[in-house]
Parts: C-alpha cells; sequence; structure tokens
C-alpha cells in the first residue's frame, strides 16, 4: 500500500510517499517520494521556532512538498478535476484558520489539475509539538482525505521517532527484529524521556525531564555562545574540535540528577552553569571548543547512567535511541563503547543520520503501525492537534 504522510509538528515541513508490503513490523518500507522543506533560515535570527511563523510557513510550504512527494514516487498525474461547490465550502471552512496565507487557493488550484493519486492510507502528526504548526498538518490531512475519500490516521510524532530509529534504510528497507522488553530514550528539542516497551506500540514512561529537553538545553547553551540555531549541531562541531585537539576543561559542569535514584532528568541548572561559567567573558575560539566539551560531556554522561539505570530496571534486551539529539556523534559513541562494558547483550538501535531529526518518513512508518494496533483508522472530521500528546 502506498502511505502518504505529512509532519508539522514543528519547524520542518514534510510530506512522503512510502510503500509498505507487507504486515507492520515485518514489511518491507520503500521511501518512493520524500519532500522536506526546513525553516531553519526563518527561525534562525529568532534563535528559536516562533509557532506563529512555524505555522504560516507550513501553510505556505505544503502544498508545494505534497506536489514534489507525489512527484518523486510517480503518482502525480496531471488531469482536469471538478471541485463542486461543497466542495469548495468545505476547504474554506478546514482551512479558515489558514486563509491569509495562500494556502487555500494553492491546495485547490493543485486538487483541481490533478487526479487523485493511487494513496491507500494518509498519516498525520497529531502530536506532540507546536498546536498551532500541527493544526495547519492536520487541517491539510482532512482536506485531502475529504476530496479524496481516502482514511487517515492520527500520529504521535514520538512514534515517529522510535520507529525511525528501528528502520534499517541501508540494509533491507525493513524494521530491526526488535527483542522485547526494549528500553526507548526520546531525546529531541521538545522531550527526553525513557519509556519501557512490551510489545510494539506500547509505550509506558519511566522517565523524563523535570524542566527543559536536552535539544532545547543544546540550543539554549549554543545561544548564549553566540551560535546559530539549532545549536545541536554547532555544539557537536566545536566538541570535536576541542577533542580533537585535546584541548582542558574551560570549566566544570554539574551532571544534574545523576544520583538522584529515579529515572528522571533535569537540564535546565546545566544551562545557568554555563550561563555562570561565561558571565563577563568573551569567549575565545578556543574557549568555546572546550566549554561545547564539556557541556556535551555532561549531557552524555547523564544520559548514559540514566539509560544503564533503565536497562536494568526493565531487564531489556534491546535499547532504541531516536530524537533530533540522538545525531550527536559523540552520544552515538558513548552509548556504544559504554554498554558494550555494562550491558554487552543489549541490542542499540539509532536512526540513520538522515532520519534522526524530523522528517515524515518516519510519520508513514508509525501510520503503518496505528492501523495495525488500531480497529479503524480514525474519521477524519474527528482528528485534532494536541500539542502535549504523550505516548
Ligand atoms: O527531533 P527534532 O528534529 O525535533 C523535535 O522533535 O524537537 O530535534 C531537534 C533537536 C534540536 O534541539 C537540535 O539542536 C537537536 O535536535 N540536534 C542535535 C544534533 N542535531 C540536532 N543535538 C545535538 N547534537 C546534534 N548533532
Ligand atoms: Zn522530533
Amino acid at each position: 500500500m502506498h502511505i502518504l504522510s505529512i509532519e508539522t509538528s514543528c519547524d520542518e515541513t514534510a510530506v512522503s510517499v512510502v510503500q509498505a508490503d507487507g504486515q507492520f513490523p515485518n514489511a518491507s518500507y520503500e521511501i518512493l517520494g520524500d519532500a522536506i522543506h526546513s525553516q531553519v533560515e526563518v527561525h534562525t535570527k529568532y534563535g528559536g521556532v516562533y509557532p506563529a511563523l512555524a505555522k504560516r510557513e507550513h501553510a505556505k510550504t505544503l502544498t508545494p512538498m505534497l506536489q514534489k512527494a507525489l512527484e518523486d514516487a510517480e503518482l502525480l498525474i496531471p488531469e482536469q478535476q471538478t471541485l463542486d461547490q461543497k466542495h469548495i465550502e468545505r476547504i474554506h471552512t478546514l482551512l479558515l484558520h489558514e486563509s491569509e496565507s495562500g494556502m487555500i487557493d494553492a491546495l485547490i488550484d493543485f486538487l483541481q489539475n490533478y487526479a487523485k493519486p493511487d494513496i491507500a492510507l494518509l498519516a498525520v502528526t497529531t502530536g506532540p509539538g507546536l498546536e498551532p504548526a500541527l493544526w495547519v498538518g492536520v487541517n491539510f490531512a482532512k482536506v485531502l482525505a475529504y476530496v479524496w475519500d481516502i482514511p487517515v490516521v492520527p500520529v504521535n510524532h514520538m512514534e515517529g521517532h522510535v520507529l525511525a530509529s528501528v528502520f534499517d534504510v541501508v540494509k533491507d528497507n525493513k524494521l530491526a527484529p526488535v527483542s522485547f522488553p526494549a528500553v526507548a530514550l526520546l531525546i529531541s528539542g521538545g522531550h527526553t524521556e525513557l519509556l519501557c516497551m512490551d510489545t510494539w506500540s506500547s509505550y509506558v514512561k519511566i522517565g523524563q525531564t523535570q524542566d527543559d529537553a536536552v535539544g532545547e538545553a543544546f540550543d539554549k547553551v549554543a545561544r548564549m555562545m553566540g551560535l546559530p540555531y539549532p545549536g545541536g549541531p554547532e555544539i557537536s562541531r566545536l566538541a570535536q574540535q576541542a577533542r580533537t585537539a585535546n584541548l582542558p576543561p574551560f570549566c566544570q559542569l554539574p551532571r544534574p540528577m545523576l544520583h538522584s535514584k529515579d529515572l528522571h532528568f533535569s537540564f535546565s541548572g546545566l544551562k545557568t552553569a554555563v550561563r555562570y561559567a561565561i558571565a563577563d567573558t568573551t569567549l575565545t575560539e578556543t574557549n568555546k571548543q572546550a566549554l561545547a566539551r564539556d557541556f556535551e560531556d555532561a549531557v552524555t554522561e547523564v544520559l548514559v547512567f540514566k539509560t544503564q539505570a533503565a536497562l536494568d530496571e526493565v531487564g531489556a534486551q534491546t535499547l532504541i535511541i531516536g530524537g533530533g539529539v540522538s545525531a550527536n556523534a559523540h552520544i552515538r559513541q558513548s552509548f556504544h563503547t559504554q554498554l558494550q562494558n555494562t550491558h554487552p547483550d543489549v541490542e542499540i538501535y539509532f536512526p540513520n543520520p538522515e532520519l534522526s531529526t524530523d522528517n515524515s518518513v518516519m510519520i508513514a512508518l508509525a501510520g503503518h503501525a496505528q492501523i495495525a494496533s488500531a480497529s479503524n483508522p480514525a474519521a477524519a472530521q474527528l482528528l485534532k492537534a494536541d500539542g502535549n500528546k504523550s505516548l
């Protein structure tokens, strides 16, 4: 089956067409079309993502992304379509809040010029994320579901990250044969959580951040150091230079909640410690490199330590690490080397680097998981964005 997936939870506007052959979790998946537009340039001057701006950008970009994804998948067939008055009115109602962006005209124009594509299922991120941004994708999916009469499933963005981590795009285009119970560590711009999985699509939260998410801490510390948004890749690059040059520490940073005897995290104190360490200092390039390394080391030590405790508590056979921060090379390396000593039998999965940060391929995978676990796709008109949706 062809799955068309839509992701607009944060600052990437993404639409994919993924062909799923077989039943979840044994299917193989071919990425036929994958269109993604990053809004980084729009947000970088503000040092973070502004929801109203993100929403407007999604509204402007979704139709072109849809067109590109379908074109790449060779499912775009030019053919005049008649949308009757009832359809046009319904589209206007569904996209009422997107009326300033030109989205309504662009989408109606698209729908009038192309035939209904060979798509069996729509999958759309309904949360968690920035609610105004999520609604654009949800309403867009509702329009497609209505005009093309295709079922639509709501997808949890975090389940997308879990499935991206076990999707082997290099070897066989299948999901890894995960042994349960598994622990999932999700580290992104909005989340830091440890989950216990007894089977697919079953998640029990066993730890989470009590304040900032780890990606947020990377971004805020980067901003304090005068680095552009998103800060994670910048800090990672500087930290690597510090390691290569074997620079001495710039400062001593705390390991928050390392010995809290639970599986929770806290990163705001670490961020404050960096603020104090650099107060009244004009950072040289070398200082920045050393500080980036000190910060990355502190974060990594806490993440690895808490995850080791979670693996013990659950008796896990598998560790799944996902979310944008899982792109970090030092974090990857540290998990591999340290778990080799403490948990040599635990299989560790990280996403392919291209699927680490937000994308819509993972939303198609999670949509496929949804139809395997839910009896019926949700009625399109009931779909709701939920910024705080949890797993
Ligand atoms: O999963 P994601 O793309 O979006 C959310 O769902 O939040 O994660 C984005 C986060 C940002 O905070 C970004 O700075 C961080 O992932 N990130 C990294 C790296 N690449 C992206 N953090 C550390 N090292 C990286 N290489
Ligand atoms: Zn994400």
